[in-house]
């Protein structure tokens, strides 16, 4: 097995709450081993403009508790294509990068397979606060965005309380209804409005209306953005009832503010153990496998697996989503 001397890391795609201690962790945790770690800046972007600074002890103070990602990020449309990525594999050694260690999402470890392709070893880190990577049961930056949904929903139900209105919340989650399903069983909202499953807008309006009769004063519907945005979704809800929707509709698109913030607890922990984790592996000679979390303990699994298969929504959160008597539509054939 070749000798690792020297290292990269980058994190790309959508920011996530999480990425500085992650990089934190791979660097001081290579520096420690005798490696030399440097962080590309922008993403993969940093490779092709040679926008790289060596990480040390003192480049790497105040991160672990600070939103966003100090290396930034981007999504590098010149890396899509395949001159774009031979390009970056002669500059990655032009610097001499013997392993790179990639945090990002789905379209980022895509790009980290591709490199591993062309003979980059690579170790990704799940860096999206979606949480719809296989492989893994959470990913870096996914609680803190879940206490930032949370936070802000708790706020909502006040004024919606006031009011006795409808507020429909949307989140994000690409085409994941992940955030979305978990949050409604965190808020204690009615209903949830995911990808994963066919919404049912009579039942919806039944329940919006009883609630109104009943004097139940608000009425919170999560609603993932892989389903449509929140004013088609108030469109639809107002087209089917027509006059007989008793509660107001409002609408809250949490947007960004989801992806911000200081790193909660466990978003720390996470991620700087799988940073520690993603450089230990690369000296070890693993060239091609994404870190997980898997029933509490950091894992490896095959990188080309995590880019291929889809990960499904935990069942024990969607009994519990049905037990708690949140509506969240009928299962639909995959
Ligand atoms: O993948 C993370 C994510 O925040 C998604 O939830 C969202 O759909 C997307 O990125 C937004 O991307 P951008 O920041 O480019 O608008």
């Amino acid at each position: 097995m070749d000798m690792v001397k020297t290292i990269g890391v980058l994190t790309s795609g959508g920011d996530s709450p999480g990425m500085n201690p992650a990089v934190r962790a791979v660097a001081r945790t290579a520096i420690r081993k005798g490696v030399r770690v440097f962080g590309f800046m922008n993403g993969y972007q940093g490779i092709l403009d040679d926008d790289l600074m060596e990480l040390t002890s003192r480049s790497l103070a105040g991160m672990l508790d600070r939103g966003g990602t100090f290396l930034r990020s981007s999504r590098c449309r010149s890396f899509y294509t395949e001159e774009g990525r031979c390009l970056a594999v002669r500059k990655l050694a032009d610097h001499r990068i013997d392993g790179l260690v990639v945090v990002g999402g789905d379209g980022s470890l895509k790009g980290a397979l591709e490199l591993n392709r062309l003979g980059v070893p690579v170790i990704g880190l799940p860096g999206t606060i979606d949480n719809d990577i296989y492989g893994t049961e959470t990913g870096i930056g996914v609680d803190t965005a879940s206490n930032t949904i949370v936070d802000s929903v708790d706020k909502i139900k006040d004024t919606a309380r006031s009011h006795r209105r409808c507020f429909l919340i949307e989140v994000m989650g690409r085409n994941s209804g992940y955030l979305a399903l978990t949050t409604a069983i965190t808020t204690g909202a009615e209903v949830a409005v995911i990808p994963e499953f066919r919404y049912n807008i009579p039942r919806i309006i039944d329940l919006m209306n009883s609630r109104y009769r009943n004097r139940l004063s608000d009425t919170i519907i999560m609603l993932a953005e892989g389903v449509c945005d929140a004013d088609t979704f108030a469109q639809q809800l107002r087209e089917a009832a027509g006059d007989s929707l008793k509660q107001e509709i409002r609408k809250t698109v949490l947007g960004h503010v989801q992806r911000g913030g200081t790193p909660s607890s466990a978003d720390r922990l996470i991620s700087s153990q799988m940073g520690e984790f993603a450089v230990l592996a690369l000296l070890q000679g693993e060239r091609n496998s994404l870190v997980g979390l898997n029933r509490g303990r950091i894992t490896l699994v095959d990188l080309e697996k995590v880019c291929t298969m889809k990960k499904h929504l935990p069942t024990d959160k969607i009994r519990l989503a049905r037990h708690l008597g949140i509506e969240i539509g009928d299962a639909v054939e995959m």
